[in-house]
């Protein structure tokens, strides 16, 4: 990755990269902007934008957006990336004629689609070093399809050499080009100055009444100029999302590729077809990931570990040698190495699990520190409390950390026993070593090393039942029944 301002394959050019994202996506029948629909757990449009980063510097990228511009704007706000305003989606063509004032000032400009995420920093870099090498006007990256349905089809001047005539769109194709299985992936390179000095040839006299892209080869073409193709290595990096049923074929793609790459590095995932990862997860290498588990966001999980079926993490930070049992759900919380959770714990954001500490079935966190081999093991409610080390926190336990109008901390100090069934009413401390006694409603601080009862004192009362049991049966009898 270069971050410098020339590029990396020529340092002599100057170039950009334009990626078409202002189409409203009306195949997908959704009111949502189609590049914000998400694969492998990101944004169509965040993947290509993160390809196209290891190829130029963001400063020299530019989406180019329409549809619901302002949430595609904020979407895309932190990589960094120019945006250019395409307020009228007229065609792919338009696109590049509303982005001329950006894109002119270079030598040499790369077109991708924000609705084909699968592809790859290597394939842009193989579509620019060709264009750069060979110099034509126009370079098409292309692929073989087994099926071609939808896609442009690139005519080439002779199957032999990779100049070509033209690009013909679909729905204007003669059913002898329908045959043809190399289709326009959408990605191009053009020589800067001559795609903008013809660019204003572009027609929309043609089926869809929008100004193609696709019709730029036949132009310069037409121009004396040359066009080449270039075959992309796998086919199926091109592939584009126009659909809900293509959308969710590259989100299987993306994650069966995923789970592949992790296998390599070291982990096993079994079932890994069950499974749902994003693409930006990191696992180290020895930990085990059963079937039916979803590992989402920014998790990052260290290695040793094992995460048990039905389990859901999202943007957590997981250390070495974990053991998260069935069926947990963890969302922003970090566990620290050796501790162990679940059947069925909750952690949610602000939950910070100490080295080799334990939460067991039913227990939920939240903004809530665990300190170092404590222990919650059944059926409580931890919420902005600040527990300490070796504390163990009894069945049932619950903080009252909410008044009806403000959140208050319950802190509880090194080596401490809640018994089960206690209610802590924040704000309260229990101190060092302190005991509560089971079932005790704690409202003021517990000092260290002492034993704290906030319950009614137990009555008995000596053959209660027995006289009442003898009380009616006289009564019974008198009544002659
Ligand atoms: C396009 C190509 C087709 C190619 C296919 C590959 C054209 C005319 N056709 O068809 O040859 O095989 O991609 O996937 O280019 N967009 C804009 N502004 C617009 C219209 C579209 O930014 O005015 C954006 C869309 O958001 C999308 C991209 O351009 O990200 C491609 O547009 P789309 O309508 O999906 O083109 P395809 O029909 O897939
Ligand atoms: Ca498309």
């Amino acid at each position: 990755m270069s971050k410098s301002k020339s590029s990396p394959f020529h340092p002599a050019s100057r170039v950009a990269i334009a990626i078409m994202a202002a189409g409203k996506g009306t195949r997908l029948k959704s009111k949502h902007p189609k590049v914000l629909h998400e694969v492998g757990g990101k944004p169509l449009l965040a993947h290509v934008i993160a390809a196209a980063a290891k190829v130029v510097p963001a400063q020299d990228i530019y989406a180019i957006i329409g549809h619901e511009a302002d949430r595609v704007r904020q979407a895309v706000a932190q990589t960094g990336i120019n945006c250019v305003l395409q307020a009228e989606q007229r065609g792919t063509g338009h696109a590049l004629m509303v982005a001329r004032d950006a894109l002119a000032p270079y030598d040499q400009v790369i077109v991708l689609s924000g609705d084909a995420p699968l592809i790859t920093s290597q394939t842009i870099k193989k579509l620019a070093d060709f264009h750069s090498s060979q110099r034509p006007a126009m370079t098409i990256l292309t692929a073989q399809l087994q099926d071609p349905t939808g896609y442009g089809r690139v005519i080439r001047k002779s199957q032999k050499r990779p100049d070509v005539k033209a690009i013909v769109e679909e729905k204007s194709a003669a059913p002898a080009q329908r045959k043809i299985r190399e289709i326009n992936s959408g990605f191009y390179a053009f020589d800067a100055k001559l795609l903008f000095a013809h660019i204003n040839e572009l027609s929309n006299d043609n089926p869809h009444g929008e100004f193609y892209l696709t019709d730029m080869a036949a132009i310069l073409v037409k121009a004396k100029k040359r066009v080449l193709a270039v075959a992309a290595d796998d086919p199926h990096e091109i592939l584009g999302s126009n659909t809900r049923a293509e959308m969710v074929d590259i989100d299987w793609r993306m994650r069966m590729a995923k789970c592949r790459q992790l296998m390599t590095d070291g982990v096993t995932i079994f079932y890994p077809q069950t499974c749902v990862i994003d693409c930006d997860v990191e696992i180290g290498a020895d930990t085990v990931v059963e079937p039916f588990v979803q590992i989402l966001g920014k998790t990052r999980i260290g290695s040793d570990c094992r995460i048990r079926s039905y389990t859901v993490i999202s943007n957590s930070v997981i250390g070495d040698s974990v053991l998260i049992r069935p069926a947990c759900m963890l969302d922003e919380a970090q566990v620290m190495k050796g501790a162990e959770l679940g059947p069925y714990s909750r952690l949610r954001p602000g939950s910070e699990i100490g080295e080799g500490a334990h939460v067991g079935n039913f227990v939920e966190t939240k903004k809530t520190r665990l300190g170092k081999g404590s222990k919650a093991n059944h059926l409580s409610y931890l919420g902005d409390a600040e527990i300490g080390e070796d504390v163990n926190i009894g069945a049932g336990t619950i903080t009252c950390n909410y008044d009806g109008e403000r959140k208050h901390t319950t802190v509880i100090e090194d080596g401490a026993f809640i018994g089960s069934d206690s209610t802590l009413v924040a704000p309260v401390k229990v101190g060092q070593r302190a005991y509560v006694g089971a079932a005790s409603c704690i409202t003021d601080d517990v000092p260290p090393d002492s034993l704290a009862i906030g319950r009614a004192r137990q009555i008995v009362k000596e053959g209660w039942i027995k006289a009442k049991r003898a009380e009616r049966q006289k009564s019974d009898k008198a009544a002659g029944s």
